[in-house]
């Protein structure tokens, strides 16, 4: 054991941060939703690296009082930027005590139950979704680092089919929506494809991809000498939570033998229940899809999901072994996924889906879809124009008589007055403001503070209460 190594146990550390920690969730609302004060931090941080050793006691305060200067409080229930939602406390617990033995589920030797425990996330997760073979059983998948990391790595598979299927890297095309997320675009970069390579399927009125547009388009492209190798569909799209309509895009890429990727990062957690199924058909059609927990799982960053339907597809594409690895005959993780040493960031899935079970983050999607419901409405009623491509909780909404100008003003004073945390969005050149729900802890009551404002912004003509 190293000199001051045991410190750590000694001390009211974890007491101290125990502390930090239930403050943190306790007073979430009462905090400022976005606080960037980085040259009062940058007061505290020395410049030079440390030339003598700290007491961790000293070291845990110090970064209490450096972090407290600047933080995208993503905790607060009237955060409603991206889709980054609050962790439940849980998975954070989850994240800690993965890494006190440092357990990798990237191999069986290097974390035996960390690989029994992921393997069993994925499969809820495929359960969760349900996204099922035609037995009932789940198929595999493998344990990323969150949403791009899982586009890149289906994306990876629908290359390989497609150049075993007689593709070559120079006439592939991949078809994707001009509202795809930005990784999709840098997977393929990342894959080889260039512009030629890629060909964008616009919208529809309802924010999804033309499946007009885009059976015609493959035909002349196959008479052009192009080689289709792909769809890619998104469900929930990052800006409205539009859901491509994957039932029809699956049959399109069923006529020319194309691989199907659907990137479920942001809307995938939905698309188990019923009522997703019935409108906007099931996730079972795509050769892969992207889930990511850190979504609407509320699982804290850092931990994505891709399920493959044919898990031999992974194998084929990530089996490659080195010389210091001995192969056993049971498959390690790490031969399904590019990265070999992983976190063991599965465990805080696995115990929220124990802390909540299905039921559980059924209630919690119920009431986020109908928060956004309320908002809509009430949106509408005073006259705003109000774009949802969806149940899911994502609107955007502008004020039709204001300019841009006016609504990003709107947006940097609701965060101001801790009235809420919006982005903006731009759809068909005018933007608007967009509003995400994804914290289990936002209530009537904060909606009603954005209602009002937007209210007050629109009698006064000010966007300055
Ligand atoms: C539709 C969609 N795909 C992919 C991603 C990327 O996920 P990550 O940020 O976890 O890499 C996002 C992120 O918001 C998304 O909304």
């Amino acid at each position: 054991m190293r000199d001051g190594e045991m410190e750590i146990f000694e001390s009211d550390i974890f007491d101290r941060i125990m502390k930090y920690f239930y403050k943190a969730y306790n007073n979430a609302g009462d905090r400022s939703i976005f606080r960037n004060d980085i040259s009062e931090a940058k007061k505290i941080i020395s410049e030079e690296i440390p030339e003598f050793p700290t007491g961790i006691a000293e070291i845990v305060e110090n970064v209490f009082s450096i972090i407290e200067h600047g933080e995208c409080n993503f905790l607060s229930p009237r955060y409603y930027g991206y889709i980054t939602p609050r962790p439940l406390p849980i998975t954070i617990i989850g994240d800690w005590i993965s890494l006190i033995g440092n357990q990798t589920p990237g191999a069986w030797r290097g974390g035996p139950i960390a690989t029994v425990i992921e393997n069993t996330v994925i499969q809820w997760i495929a359960q969760f979704v349900k996204y099922e073979m035609a037995n009932g059983s789940s198929p595999q998948g493998i344990i990323t680092s969150g949403g791009s990391m899982s586009n890149l790595t289906g994306l990876h598979l629908a290359r390989n089919n497609a150049v075993e299927r007689g593709g070559t890297l120079a006439n592939i095309r991949y078809y994707i929506c001009e509202t795809a997320h930005l990784s999709i675009y840098r997977s393929l970069s990342l894959l080889g494809a260039f512009e030629d390579n890629i060909c964008v399927i616009p919208i529809d009125c309802n924010q999804r991809m033309n499946t007009l547009i885009l059976r015609k388009q493959i035909k002349e492209d196959i008479l052009k000498g192009f080689f289709p190798a792909a769809v890619i569909a998104t469900y929930g799209t990052t800006s409205v939570g539009a859901i491509d309509d994957i039932s029809t895009i699956k049959e399109i890429s069923m006529e020319h033998g194309l691989w199907f990727h659907i990137d479920a990062a942001s809307g995938g957690a939905y698309a188990g229940i019923d009522f997703y199924i019935k409108e906007y058909g099931s996730l079972n059609v795509g050769n892969s899809v992207a889930i990511d927990p850190s979504k609407w799982l509320f699982s804290s960053f850092g931990v994505g999901c891709l399920l493959v339907y044919d898990p031999a597809e992974l194998k084929k594409a990530y089996s490659i072994s080195s010389d210091y690895w001995e192969n056993e005959s049971e498959a390690d993780n790490f031969q399904m996924s590019f990265i070999c040493t992983r976190a063991w960031r599965s465990l805080g899935v696995y115990m929220a889906f124990c802390q909540l079970g299905v039921s559980g983050y059924y209630a919690i999607f119920d009431k986020l879809s109908s928060l956004a419901d309320t908002l809509m409405n009430e949106f509408e009623k005073i006259g705003c124009l109000v774009l949802r491509g969806s149940k899911l909780p994502i609107l955007a909404y502008k004020i039709p008589k204001y300019d841009d100008s006016f609504h990003k003003c709107m947006i940097e004073e609701a965060i101001t007055l801790n009235i809420a945390y919006m982005t903006h969005v731009n759809i068909g050149g005018n933007l608007y403001i967009r509003v995400a729900l994804s914290n289990y802890e936002t209530n009537e009551e904060d909606i009603i503070k954005l209602i009002e404002f937007t209210k007050k912004c629109i009698e006064s003509g000010s966007y300055t209460c």
